[in-house]
């Protein structure tokens, strides 16, 4: 049995990150976990090895840290490629604290292509996301489609750490790298082990809907339903964060198979379908039985009216799709809610 190739996954015991270890066990590939828990739970990682039966490598720090990073790859050895998560990802804090974001996101980036050029690690995969693309003018939105200004310093993080990748990628030898654009991630692992911890009030949907129905919010506030949408609300693309998860091994496999040096390359990850919030509600009420207590708000600064993605190239190049829909990623939040 050939030795299992290890790779990296920094915010190893994130939302995404900890979806992305299970899958990656699940192909056969050796996850060596990195986290500082800034923004994650230490149990995680005994839950993580109770899903896959494995023990897996765990060590506590910041990416930002050039020497425990070079540590992490020292002590490891053979490293075969880096899945990069760990990032501060709050748009709204992100407008509070441009410069925290700032040197968090891009410093991070820049310390693990450093490290990477420096031991001949080739293989990166990048966490991006939709909110590169601002509010698209065309509908779905294809990789092809032009960035717009970013939003939040957030959003402009994820530019620009997406054009310092393309750039070192023109400049380096062999290095080759894949940033993934999720839409709107949702969800939990069916065992309930694992899924979403939002820190404080979350600000993102369904886990605002999870907690409302769980009695530990009082009621939702749908921002806004005069939008021009079939029913006034917006519509997002809800990827299932086992489907998002899957996507990264075989992003990571697509760049260990292919014979071009120098490859990058943008996919988006998301179902290519558009929900609003409105029939997310609805689904959840269906999926679950609950009664959601909500009421129609004003509109949220900043929100997009809608964007959803064309999966055509992920599809096609990367041999991915979406296979959990909306209804299966609720159910799998709600179940998970209800063991916090
Ligand atoms: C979805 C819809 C809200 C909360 C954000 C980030 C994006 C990415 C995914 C990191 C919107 C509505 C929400 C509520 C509501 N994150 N809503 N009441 O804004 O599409 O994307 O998360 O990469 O960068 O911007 O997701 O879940 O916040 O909102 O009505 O209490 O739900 O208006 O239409 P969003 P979201």
């Amino acid at each position: 049995m050939a030795k299992a190739e290890k790779i990296i996954v920094t915010g190893g015991a994130g939302y995404i990150g900890s979806h992305t270890v299970v899958a990656l066990v699940e192909s056969g590939f050796e996850p060596v976990i990195v986290d500082d828990f800034s923004n994650a739970d230490h149990k995680v990682h005994e839950r993580l090895e109770t899903i896959t039966g494995k023990n897996l490598a765990l060590y506590e720090g910041d990416c930002n840290d050039m020497d425990f990073m070079q540590e992490v790859i020292e002590k490891e050895g053979s490293i075969t490629g880096i899945i990069h998560f760990a990032a501060f990802k709050a748009v709204g804090e992100s407008v509070e604290k441009p410069l925290a974001y700032y040197k968090n996101n891009i410093g991070s980036l820049l310390v693990l292509l450093e490290l990477m050029q420096r031991y001949a690690i080739d293989n990166f995969v990048f966490s991006s996301s939709c909110t590169v693309y601002g509010q698209p003018d065309k509908l779905p939105v294809t990789e092809d489609t032009p960035k717009k200004p970013a939003e939040s310093p957030y959003g402009n993080t994820k530019q620009v750490c997406e054009e310092i990748i393309e750039d070192f990628v023109k400049s380096a030898g062999q290095f080759k790298a894949i940033s993934l654009r999720y839409f709107n991630p949702i969800g939990a692992h069916p065992s309930s082990l694992i899924g979403e911890l939002p820190l404080g009030i979350p600000s993102n949907l369904v886990p605002f809907v999870t907690q409302t129905a769980a009695g530990l919010r009082e009621k939702l506030v749908v921002f806004g339903d005069d939008y021009d949408t079939t029913d006034g609300t917006c519509i997002r693309d809800y990827i299932h964060v086992v489907d998002l998860a899957k996507a990264h091994v075989k992003a990571i496999s697509f760049i260990q198979e292919s014979q071009k040096a120098k490859l990058y390359e943008v996919f988006n990850l998301g179902t290519g379908k558009g929900n609003s919030v409105l029939e997310v509600i609805k689904t959840f009420e269906t999926v679950t039985g609950e009664q959601l207590n909500y009421e129609i708000g004003p509109r949220r600064s900043g929100d997009v009216e809608q964007v959803y993605a064309s999966v055509d190239k992920s599809n096609e190049i990367l041999g991915w799709q979406a296979e959990l829909d909306l209804a299966q990623a609720l159910k799998d939040a709600w179940n998970w809610q209800k063991t916090l």
